[in-house]
């Protein structure tokens, strides 16, 4: 279909409670072009369990089609929404270049007058006076504290947390006040859990600003810290207001911190979405060019494929699980390594292919898969087997306090069936898990 030829007045989706109107965006078209994947709109996704248990892979379906954002020279381009379906607590991802640029975004999801911004060392020197700025233009009556954290999954604790509520308290901030994370997933996780707890509950916003908090950690709810024994153990279930990516934020992220990312987005493709995961093999080189539409269509991918599975199974009931596919392993990882020596997506990648390994080893997968898996993640230069140091004692040691574990058994996200397809089972045959850490394992 001709793309230019096609225009059409724009209609936008509901955001929160309130609705866009067309005529607040003047000069925006909706354009026909299914080459251009910002062009696309997801309405629902199909997901179906088929009887061995197998998550098949979702469909997406591409219908109306979403605003182009190459349009218009002349006004604000509009970010892409994706919608997080959950009753009276859905919520809006705005996705686009620029957003920061935006003040009525972040301001329409903001309650009452008080607001605390909390970030760390390395990102409030550049993207926190752009946040005030766009929390405050044209609103005087807001004001704006901020917490600047120190950096690190290793300060993801509860001393580092007591300082979020100090600031707060010290700040006098009452129930209608809203927290905002201004930073990667270590910073919305602590923040997240902090508003969650702050007076039993404030409104809160994540502006994420790595791959890996744009793609996954910001999304769903999940917020918490961790325990010396364990990652992510103390936490909350505890939903933003809105998400708001502004993907110019990642001009500024260090190259492993974004392959670290990537892991995550690969993820999406293995266990729900072959289709994305085809469209990363080809277009792996233009993600690690940060080619701006490449990034942002992986990244609203991402955000789609996490918001279907959110809706369906918010609380973890089974589904969700399957976001986690090569964590449990990844998380041993960083646990019996130390926090803070591998990045969460470097643990992730090397995980993936240990639960990739062992799908094959049960006969689940054909090695076509074994092989794609590693190709593409050598192609980011991610791991693909664990640290030297690990060993098959360590492992389990750490595998055996996973949140996973029910009635002593481990369940595991495992791959089955054709890519996209995966399961999150406790019956599997041991031998496999065995043969699996013994064979990335020296001792
Ligand atoms: N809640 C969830 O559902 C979920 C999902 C996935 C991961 N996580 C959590 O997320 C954490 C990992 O997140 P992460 O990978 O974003 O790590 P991170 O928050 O430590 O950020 C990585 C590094 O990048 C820096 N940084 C952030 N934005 C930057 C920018 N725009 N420019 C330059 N530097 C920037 C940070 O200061 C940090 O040094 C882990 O704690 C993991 O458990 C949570
Ligand atoms: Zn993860």
């Amino acid at each position: 279909m001709a793309s230019t030829a096609n225009r059409f007045s724009l209609s936008l989706p509901s955001v929160g409670s309130s609705t866009l109107k067309p005529k607040a965006f003047p000069g925006f078209f909706l354009k026909f072009e299914n080459s251009n994947p910002l062009s696309l709109r997801v309405n629902r996704v199909a997901v179906s369990v088929s009887n061995g248990g197998v998550m098949r892979s979702a469909r997406i379906c591409a219908s109306a089609p979403v605003i182009d954002q190459s349009v218009s020279e002349a006004s604000p381009r509009a970010p892409t929404i994706v919608d997080v379906d959950l009753g009276d607590r859905s919520y809006p991802i705005y996705i686009g270049s620029g957003l920061l640029d935006r003040p009525e975004l972040l301001q329409r999801h903001v309650h009452g007058k008080r607001v605390l911004v909390v970030t760390n060392s390395t990102v409030a020197p550049l993207y926190l006076d752009k946040v005030v700025d766009a929390l405050t233009r044209g609103n005087p009556n807001v004001s704006v504290e901020s917490v600047i954290l120190p950096d690190g999954e290793k300060y993801k604790n509860m001393e580092t947390l007591m300082k979020v509520f100090d600031k707060a308290i010290e700040s006098r901030l009452d129930r209608r006040s809203t927290f905002v994370a201004l930073g990667g997933g270590v910073i919305g996780d602590m923040c997240g859990f902090a508003a969650a707890a702050f007076l039993r509950g404030v409104n809160f916003i994540q502006i994420p600003t790595t791959v890996m908090a744009q793609v996954d950690s910001s999304v769903g709810g999940k917020t918490g810290i961790n325990h010396t024994l364990g990652k992510n153990l103390i936490g909350a279930f505890y939903q933003p207001q809105c998400v708001l990516i502004d993907t110019d934020t990642l001009n500024t992220l260090p190259d492993r911190e974004l392959a670290s990312g990537l892991a995550e987005v690969i993820k999406y493709g293995l266990i729900r979405d072959a289709e994305f995961f085809e469209w990363q093999e080809k277009h792996m080189p233009g993600l690690l060019a940060r080619d701006p539409s490449a990034l942002a269509y992986a990244i609203k991918r991402s955000c789609e494929n996490k918001a279907e599975v959110v809706s369906l199974d918010e609380k973890e009931s089974g589904l969700r699980a399957t976001l986690n596919l090569g964590h449990t392993f990844g998380h041993a990882i960083e646990t019996g390594f130390g926090y803070g020596q591998w990045l969460h997506g470097e643990a992730v990648a090397a995980g993936t292919v240990m639960a990739v390994d062992m799908s094959y080893r049960l006969g689940w997968i054909d090695d076509s898969i074994v092989r794609r898996v590693h190709s593409i993640l050598q192609q980011v230069k991610l791991p693909t087997a664990p640290p030297q140091t690990m060993t098959v004692e360590m492992f389990k040691s750490v595998m055996a306090v996973d949140k996973k574990v029910a009635d002593g058994l481990l369940r595991l996200i495992l791959l089955k069936g054709p890519l996209g397809s995966c399961v999150f089972t406790g019956d599997y045959d041991r031998k496999a898990l065995d043969d699996t850490l013994h064979a990335f394992c020296k001792s």
